[in-house]
């Protein structure tokens, strides 16, 4: 019998409509603190979430400053900027606002700000420092995405990239318990503005999440509950929050919905959906929630016949009457449900589909991925912790079967 040790919580939730404004109080708990860093990116810093929150917490005698240069999948460039203008304010408090890239951000450019060092002896394979939370810099997490869950989150994967060219090569992972953020804020109102498709993505990250850690071999029961409670408030709640956005109850369940599925994670770690896509989101810029979703169905199949007894139950979590069914039958039904969910919120089924959509929608800006960048993806799933808590074992060939399919038909760019 194995002893596993399970110490990823969140430290502090505020949830509920309006609980942004409460944040000043939530940061003074930590003493004298006067200069705040609000960190958000770029798209969202001249919105009224953020500029209202700024608004708070100036009325309330904090003095801010606000670093809206985080982009979409953050590199090392983005945190090291992020570091300087840190020294250069005096930053006392971290504020990160946004969905999941400001927040791992902000939060690694948090580790380097209070311990100095690179990335690199920041980074899980070789990690220099064992953090503390007296040293770092109180972190408070504003989720303006219900699905990445980073608020309750201890790891932050942030792009390695080549200093000539500035693409992505690599992918650094800082993460400990302590970087979970101290005060996790979750207000509805934050992903009101959400639009459709982002809030697709990321409820889908989160539905991905839940049953990742649900069928995961470090799996825990305390954290099968968590799983299964945030797979039946995705099910019921994110068509509504895609086709209504304005419909406060559905956006207040998947808010919950994502942070309880990332807790859940966090205990019992992630799989093979995972293992696949932090790669294709790296190197080839795909959405970490599409990667996900595209992934989401083909992998529920492959480990099916792994966890036949947990598939029922995702299957009931997901409001399908399992009582007549064979296990077979209902892991059957649970993948269907994942598809009509993805065809209702307009999700692409593979990633041919995705790209050659992207690229109708946006031929002036969009660039063909390299066939490079699968094959980089391979390479970094094989060597993710995640496929190491998948149920199945998958092998290479396994891997490359399934970018295959969800890239069959696809025009690779030349570009090496
Ligand atoms: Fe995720």
């Amino acid at each position: 019998m194995s002893v596993n040790v399970y110490d990823r919580f969140p430290n502090c939730l505020v949830v509920g409509e309006g609980a942004v404004k409460t944040i000043g109080d939530h940061i003074r708990k930590f003493g004298e603190i006067k200069r705040v860093a609000v960190i958000t990116d770029q798209g969202l810093k001249s919105l009224p979430i953020v500029t209202d929150l700024i608004d708070i917490l100036r009325a309330q005698g904090f003095e801010v400053s606000l670093f809206g240069d985080v982009r979409s999948l953050p590199t090392d460039r983005n945190v090291l900027e992020l570091v300087e203008k840190m020294k250069d304010f005096g930053a006392e408090a971290v504020v990160a606002i946004g969905g999941g890239s400001a927040m791992d951000c902000a939060r690694a450019a948090n580790a380097l700000y209070s311990y100095g060092g690179t990335l690199e002896e920041h980074n899980i394979s070789r990690q220099k420092y064992s953090y503390s939370r007296n040293v770092l810099k109180p972190c408070f997490a504003v989720p303006t995405t219900a699905g990445t869950g980073c608020e309750v989150a201890a790891g932050c994967g942030i792009i390695k990239t080549d200093p000539i060219t500035g693409e992505g090569v690599d992918f650094y992972i800082v993460s400990a318990k302590q970087m979970i953020p101290d005060v996790s804020i979750i207000d509805p109102l934050m992903s009101i503005s959400l639009n459709p498709a982002t809030t697709a993505a990321t409820g889908m990250d989160a539905l991905t999440h839940a049953y990742e850690s649900m069928v995961s071999l470090n799996d825990f029961p305390l954290a099968a509950g968590l799983s299964l409670e945030a797979i039946y408030l995705v099910l019921q709640n994110l068509r509504a929050a895609v086709t209504g956005g304005g419909d406060i109850r559905a956006r207040e369940n998947m808010a919950i919905a994502a942070t309880t599925a990332t807790v859940s994670f966090q205990l019992c770690k992630l799989g093979l959906v995972h293992a696949i896509s932090e790669g294709l989101s790296a190197f080839a810029l795909i959405p970490h929630g599409v990667a996900n979703a595209i992934l989401l169905p083909q992998v529920m199949e492959f480990n099916a016949p792994c966890v036949p007894d947990k598939m029922v139950r995702v299957a009931a979590a997901m409001g399908i009457n399992t009582f007549e069914l064979s296990e077979q039958q209902a892991a059957a039904r649970a993948v269907e449900e994942v598809k009509s969910l993805m065809r209702d919120i307009e999700m692409p089924f593979t990633f041919t589909e995705y790209l050659n959509q992207r690229e109708k929608e946006q031929p002036e800006i969009f660039r063909p991925i390299s066939r490079k960048a699968v094959d980089m993806s391979l390479k970094l799933a094989m060597e993710s912790s995640f496929i190491q808590t998948n149920p199945r074992t998958a092998a290479v060939e396994d891997i490359e079967a399934m970018l295959d399919k969800q890239f069959a038909g696809y025009r690779f760019s030349a570009d090496n």
